[in-house]
This record gives C-alpha cells, structure tokens and sequence, in this order.
C-alpha cells in the first residue's frame, strides 16, 4: 500500500474512519435507490430470463464466461467523452487502488482475451451473464443497477459474425412469445461516418469522440450537437454532410451518395443478404442514425427497439476491432451484444407476455406424529436421491396447514408418515391433483 501510495502520490491512512450507527434507529428497509432486491417471485422471473439466455447462447455454441463485479477503474476510462465514463461507481478501495463497479461487460472480456493470449484458440464465442452498475437518472427500464446477457464473438473479420448474433437474438425473442411485429433491429455502420470524416480530412483519433457526439442526436438539441461536432474540428460543411447521410433510412440513398465501393457498404449489404438467408429479414432494417454511445465500436453497430415506441433500447452491439490495442494487446476482429434485464421484462408486461411462475417442488412429506420426524426425513432423502424435489414439513403441523401449504408451493403429492402405515413399513400418498390415495413401501416411492 505505502508503494502504491509513493507511485500515486496519494497519502492517507488504510483504513476509513468506521461509520457510526445509532443502534436504536431503525434501518430503511429499502434497498438503495435505483437498485433491487429480487423476493422468490422477482427471482423465479430472473431464473427464467437467465434460463433462456443461457439456452439460446448454448444452442449457438457459445461457452459461458464471468468476471468480477469490481475492477480497475482504469479498464472504463476512454476520452471519448461518453456518457458510461460520468455514470461510473468508483472509488479508492482500502489499498488506495482506483476500482469501479463494472458499468459494462466487454472491457473485462478484452483483459481476459488478453490475458489468454495465444492459449486462445479462435474464434472464441463467449456469453456472460452479469450485473452492470451505472449512475443512471432512472426511467421506465433504466435503473442503476441491471443485468447483461453478452454474445461475443473473437476473432471473425466479416459480417457472418454480425449475423450469427442477430440471429441469436432473434431466437431469443422468439422463445419468449415476441415477434416482428413487436421488436426490430436498427442496423448500421460506423464505417459510413469515417468515410464522411475522411472525405472531409478529419483526423482519425476523433473518430470516437465524434461517434458519442452523434448518439446524442434524439437527447439533446440539434444546434448543441453542431456546436459540439465543431469544436471536434468538423468544418460546417462537414457536418451538414454528415447530419443529412445520418437521416437516410435505405441502403440505395447512401450508395447514391457515397458511391458503392464504400467498406460500410459492402457490410451492410452482405448482412441483409444474410439476413435473408436466415430468415429474419422482416426484423432488420437500414437506419443511419444509429451510432452507438460507446467509444470502441468500429463497424456494424445495431439496436433492438420496441416497435411501438414506447420503450427505450431493448439491446445493442457492434464491432469493435480495435479495443484490445487501448489496453495494450494485439488487436483481434471482435463483435457482440449486450442485452439487458429490465426492457425485456417491460416489454413483456406490456404485450401480456410475462410467464405465470408459481414455485414448483415435486413433493411435500410430513409426519403425522412428532416421534415419527425422523422418518419423514428418512422418506425425505430416498425421494431426493431419486432426484425429486421435497418440501419436508419440519415441525409438528395439523394436516389442514399442510394442505395449505401444499397448494402454496404447488406441491402434487403429499406424502405423510403415520404410525399405522409405518408399522408395516409404508407411507401413505396422495395425489393432490386428484385425491387419489395409496400406501407403498418407502423403498418403492417414485
Ligand atoms: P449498452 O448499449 O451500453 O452496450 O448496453 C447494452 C444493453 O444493456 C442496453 O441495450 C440495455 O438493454 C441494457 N442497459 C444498459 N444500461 C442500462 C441501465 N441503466 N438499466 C437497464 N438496462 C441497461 C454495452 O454495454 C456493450 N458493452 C454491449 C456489447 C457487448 N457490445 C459488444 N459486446
């Protein structure tokens, strides 16, 4: 610590002064604002999320990855001026060293591809699940803390990567009841705009400090975005230019305008023919405007937005071939999509889609007499070796609070242990769906 503190300059004792609390107040029982907690009922709704982001990812080969919640702050500081970098929690920890909350996934996903090296062999498909933190000012869907589901693909130059991911998205919404008529893709390039930039002679490092600039477009007035694009070295010429290609919403305005040998081009019409062979045609569309808020992206960028347009951004991705040498490693092509939690489940609700999930455990097994305990969980373990689920009633019950609870957890059978029945060995069943009642040996319970 005191070398960290010689090599930052920072002085200062280890530890903070520890918080004082009056003991006799009570706590707010909320959790901080703009965070949740997740009760059964919240949580059977992210387990389910979760289970299909995870079954769509598998289905299209990807592994799962993870990386820690907090880490160098370093990691999300780019000078682009993006809106991510105000948002961030960060602070010194008890070592002095500067960490953040992740506020995003992808950066940790380029110091792992680094960190792997060339033990790595690509392409990599990797997806994540994770909670992201951003000081975020709340709205409908937007909150300071959610949770991402990233596909990312390491290591493919062209479009077929772009493609795939769509492609998994699209798979996605439509296991959970959303169609084209519910949810579409904008789709463009960022290599349009470094055309624009490069016809007018704009050097390259502003290049993303542009693209952030650009995003803002629908957020703040259009003369603060000319006045911003203008102090990034664009002539007036330059950015009427570029404000008037980013209102095209077909791919033949743009050729018209920039030729057809354009890269931005190329990629773009490859991904629609794509698209089509996929299937999933009527999803995507050409929409110049959409840029993307994060510094990194370099080539196709893409949205997913509710078509009544009510909601904000239900995903986004892009290219970003170029982000592993900001943190000092060897560029590799790369692409991919964050997704997060709370859109969706918006969305959902609004399309009367969201799944009924009652807790669902196989058995409930109680005894009857107080002596008779151990049996029941003695009964208990042969029913969960058989791999079932049990509830085991864990204190002397009358049947009626039983049978209630049993509606509660959904239970269909209720297995009980009276001495009558145990006598000979047995227990007693009964299927609750039916009522229909039978005794059977212990070992033969199913
Ligand atoms: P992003 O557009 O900043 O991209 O976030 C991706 C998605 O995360 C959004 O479309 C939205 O669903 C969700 N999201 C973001 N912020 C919030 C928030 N405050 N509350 C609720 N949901 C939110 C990225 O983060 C990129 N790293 C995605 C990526 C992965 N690009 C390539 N690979």
């Amino acid at each position: 610590a005191e070398l960290d503190n010689a090599r930052t300059g920072r002085s200062g004792s280890l530890a903070a002064p520890p918080v004082q609390f009056d003991a006799t107040q009570k706590i707010d029982v909320n959790p901080p604002k703009g965070t949740r907690d997740f009760p059964p009922e919240e949580m059977r709704l992210r387990s389910w999320l979760f289970h299909n982001f995870r079954e769509v990812s598998h289905s299209f080969g990807f592994e799962e990855v993870d990386f820690p919640v907090l880490e160098s702050e370093a990691l999300f500081i780019r000078k682009a001026g993006e809106e991510i970098r105000d948002q961030l929690y960060c602070f010194e920890d008890r070592g002095n060293r500067r960490v953040a909350l992740r506020p995003e996934l992808t950066p940790s996903l380029a110091r792992l591809v680094i960190q792997k090296g060339k033990s790595a062999s690509l392409p990599l498909k990797w997806f994540a699940i994770g909670q992201c933190w951003r000081y975020e000012r709340m709205t409908r869907g937007r909150r300071r803390e959610h949770y991402q589901w990233n596909m990312d693909i390491i290591g493919v130059p062209g479009v077929t990567a772009e493609a795939e991911l769509i492609s998994s998205i699209i798979t996605f919404f439509k296991r959970i009841g959303i169609t084209a008529s519910d949810v579409g893709f904008k789709v463009s390039s960022r290599k349009v705009l470094q055309e624009v930039l490069r016809r007018y002679s704009v050097p390259e490092n502003l290049f993303g400090r542009v693209c952030v600039i650009i995003d803002k477009l629908e957020k703040i007035p259009i003369d603060d975005i000319k006045k911003e694009l203008m102090s990034a070295e664009l002539s007036e010429e330059a950015v009427e230019e570029l404000l008037q290609i980013l209102s095209m919403k077909s791919l033949t305005e743009l050729e018209e305008k920039l030729g057809d040998s354009v890269e931005a081009l190329e990629d773009l019409k490859k991904l629609f023919s794509l698209a089509e062979k996929y299937g999933y045609s009527e999803w995507i569309q050409f929409d110049a405007s959409i840029v993307r808020g994060l510094a990194y992206y370099t080539g196709i960028v893409f949205e997913g937005f509710d078509r009544e347009g009510k909601l904000r951004a239900i995903c986004g991705g892009g290219r970003y071939d170029r982000l592993l040498s900001t943190f000092g490693g060897d560029d590799i092509p790369a692409c991919g999509f964050g997704f997060g939690d709370a859109v969706i489940i918006e969305l959902l609700k609004e399309r009367g889609l969201l799944p009924e999930l009652s807790p669902q455990i196989e058995n409930i097994v109680c005894s009857l007499d107080q002596d008779l305990q151990g049996v029941a969980s003695l009964v208990a373990s042969r029913l969960r070796e058989k791999g079932q689920s049990v509830d085991l009633v864990l204190e002397n019950k009358p049947l009626k609070w039983v049978f209630k609870r049993a509606a509660r957890i959904n239970a269909q059978k209720l297995v009980i242990v009276g001495s009558a029945e145990w006598q000979k060995g047995m227990v007693r069943v009964k299927i609750l769906s039916s009522g229909e009642q039978y005794e059977i040996k212990v070992d033969e319970l199913e």
